[in-house]
């Protein structure tokens, strides 16, 4: 088969290297890819946003099933426009992907399904949304109801915090957002759940607990996600059972209420209190760097999965893993999440142990003139797998202490709640 990959980031390369596994695999093109998946794939420099040059290239060359990574085009409609041309599509339609495409979307359908969510309202102007925040209790969390690349979300200590943020997204800071979201604010630990869905059959498809903060001790900025380990330690057989029953299953109830059929990842972005779940947000993606945490320990063939979702038969096939723990540490360019330098050369990659075990997924790389430069935020990842969280996050330092690269920064303290306990 030939299959086609969407993205440039860490969860694609994992994609692609999941993928190439398969003895069904003749070729891969990953459109644009980075300077690893070029290694596995043949590299497309296509923008994912322009649908129809994409669908030229995949109709001249005869691809027969494309993988979508990242949400944008996927809430833009991609799985739609291809699937019109014949082209089989993993990953969910325009009007299933609104769940990550829209907050006030997947909020009503929580309020309709009773799923567990904070308490929320839905306010379009600056006015009406300071008179509420006046007589609400802080900290609140404020959020503009677009696709906000994981920004465009305030957590607000005060009052005059929260009209800041209020202001912010009305004035445009996010693009077009026309409404802002008014949430309680939930205290509890986060957990990242991911199902795959054929629009009939759910299965698991694994948890993480991933690192936003850009510094040690889950502080400072947001970033796209500094590292991550898997298995979550909050999962166990009852909580399990509640997150299918009490958002999964409603959620997807709600949509085929509607005629929609998911079919695709969804990842539930979940905050734990005291063993019950609530619905932060959905993601209608594999998480990154979550996804390149949690697919090195798939012992299934990753395209038979995907093919069985896409032809409905998801019930016919068991998901199998290897029992492992993972971990995966995100070595950034030094500056990130604000400014950082880009076109810097990474040396020494030849000198790293990569095994079935450790792992490496490029992010922001380009290979130009056989040099591998980093060109964005989020550079490489390293992931490890072993009987251990700390032998895994042991063997990712030894690795990045042999690339050496000083332009970078990682986080020494990943998975801090279940090794430095
Ligand atoms: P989101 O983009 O909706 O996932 O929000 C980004 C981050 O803000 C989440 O990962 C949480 O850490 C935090 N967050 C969002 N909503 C809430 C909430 N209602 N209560 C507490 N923290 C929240
Ligand atoms: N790890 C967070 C995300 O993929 O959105």
């Amino acid at each position: 088969m030939k299959i086609a990959i969407l993205g440039s980031g860490g969860r694609e390369h994992a994609i692609a290297f999941s993928i190439s596994q398969s003895k069904k695999v003749k070729k891969i093109y990953c459109i644009p890819g980075n300077a690893g998946t070029s290694e596995i794939c043949e590299n497309v420099f296509i923008d994912i946003n322009k649908f129809e040059e994409i669908q030229k290239f995949l109709n001249k060359n005869n691809i027969d099933l494309v993988i979508v990574g990242p949400e944008n085009p996927l809430v833009n409609g991609i799985v739609d426009y291809l699937e019109k041309s014949n082209i089989k599509t993993f990953g969910p339609n325009r009007n299933a992907s609104r769940l990550e495409g829209s907050k006030i979307f997947t909020k009503n359908l929580c309020k309709k399904y009773n799923i567990p969510t904070a308490n929320f309202g839905v306010f379009e102007n600056i006015k009406d949304s300071k008179i509420f925040l006046e007589n609400s209790q802080h900290p609140i969390v404020i959020k503009a109801d677009n696709l906000a690349a994981g920004k465009g979300v305030y957590i607000c200590e005060n009052f005059k915090e929260s009209c800041f943020a209020v202001e912010e997204i009305f004035n445009g800071k996010f693009g077009d957002a026309k409404n802002v979201l008014i949430e309680e604010f939930l205290q509890g630990e986060e957990m990242s759940y991911f199902v795959i869905s054929d629009g009939k059959t759910i299965k698991n498809f694994g948890t993480a607990q991933d690192h936003k903060r850009v510094n040690e001790g889950d502080k400072g900025k947001n970033t796209g996600g500094m590292g991550a380990y898997s298995p979550s330690r909050l999962i166990n057989k009852e909580l399990d059972g509640k997150i299918i029953e009490k958002i999964i299953k409603p959620t997807l109830k709600g949509l085929q209420d509607q005629n929609i059929k998911y079919k695709g990842f969804l990842y539930a972005g979940l905050m734990i209190v005291n063993n019950e779940p609530y619905l932060i947000e959905y993601n209608v993606r594999m998480g990154d760097p979550e996804c390149q945490t949690i697919l090195p320990m798939l012992y299934t063939d990753l395209l038979e999965i995907i093919e069985s979702t896409i032809n409905e038969k998801l019930e016919n096939i068991e998901i199998e893993w290897l029992g492992k723990k993972s971990l995966c540490v995100v070595l950034c360019s030094n500056g990130y999440p604000d400014h950082y330098e880009k076109n810097i050369e990474i040396k020494n990659l030849n000198k790293l142990n990569l095994d079935k075990n450790n792992y490496l997924f490029h992010a922001g790389t380009e290979k130009i003139d056989e040099k591998i430069l980093a060109i964005g935020g989020r550079v490489l990842n390293f992931t490890s797998l072993s009987k251990d969280y700390g032998e895994s996050r042991k063997n990712i330092h030894e690795n990045l202490k042999k690339l050496n690269w000083n332009n970078g920064f990682y986080r020494k303290d990943i998975g801090h709640k279940v090794i430095d306990k």
